[in-house]
């Protein structure tokens, strides 16, 4: 996969991009990430990337054109070297992030995860010229509901996720399937040596060798963990017919314990 990050901040990557997985999916060739210096698309000798908000207020808004143009010039580049045809640049994922966005989930990393090129803009200052979000950005995602000085971190955040899921990241013993969110519950509590630590044990069943018993644990542990923690995300996740009876009984013990 290739992904484009337009930032005014490159540099910012530098860290997390050049350690760990990431560093490890970029040199096995499964992931490229290319930065663009918005400021490289300026126009004036002051490389002037922002301007004041018409009809006044606070802050700084980043102007359209030289977003406009870091985009295009990423699509030639991909149709000119990378052998992308016209069409499917046209229908590449343009992603705006801001807090204004749809919610980043596990769901969207996965969506993602699927094309061979996204690009990702990030937005700076006050707002990004809302011309941008209109005609530009085919999408906008927002990390969570807060609000970050800029999209640098929530594009990291993106990255990361969608990277993770990329066939050969992660090794082929580990699964992403088993993450926390990817079946909509949290995920089971894991263990690792020693078996007792200052007097507290490892679940029985877990050294038991007996792996139906250890997924029949494991399961309802996700299950009581997501109605304890997350119980938001229950209505969506999937359960079986016994499942939604378990969470029936649950949701019963809490209203009696009113
Ligand atoms: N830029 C600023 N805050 C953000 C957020 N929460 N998500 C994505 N981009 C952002």
């Amino acid at each position: 996969m290739r992904i484009d990050i337009l930032t005014l901040f490159p540099e910012m990557f530098e860290g997390p991009f050049s350690t760990s997985i990431l560093k490890r999916a970029t040199i096995k060739k499964l992931v490229r990430v290319i930065f663009h210096n918005i400021r490289d698309y300026s126009h004036d000798k002051h490389q002037t990337t922002d301007d004041y908000p018409y009809g006044g207020g606070a802050g700084m808004i980043l102007k359209p054109e030289p977003i406009f143009e870091a985009v295009e010039a990423v699509k030639s580049e991909l149709v000119a070297r990378d052998g992308v045809s016209e069409e499917d640049a046209s229908r590449l994922p343009i992603i705006l992030l801001t807090p204004q966005g749809r919610l980043f989930s596990q769901q969207i990393a996965l969506e993602l995860s699927k094309y061979k090129s996204l690009i990702l803009i990030c937005g700076h200052y006050e707002g990004v010229d809302e011309r941008v979000s209109e005609h530009l950005a085919s999408d906008e995602i927002s990390i969570g509901d807060y609000v970050l000085t800029g999209g640098e971190l929530a594009a990291m955040v993106v990255v990361d996720a969608v990277t993770r899921l990329l066939p050969g990241v992660l090794g082929s013993k580990v699964s992403p399937q088993d993450d926390s969110h990817s079946s909509g519950l949290l995920e089971y509590p894991q263990y690792t040596r020693p078996a007792a630590y200052r007097g507290w044990s490892v679940p029985e069943v877990l050294v038991s060798g007996n792996h139906e018993k250890i997924a029949i644990w494991r399961r309802e542990q996700s299950i009581l963990r997501t109605f304890k923690r997350r119980p938001d995300l229950l209505d969506k996740a999937e359960l079986n017919p016994e499942e939604k009876e378990l969470i029936k009984r649950l949701n019963k013990k809490e209203r009696l314990k009113e």
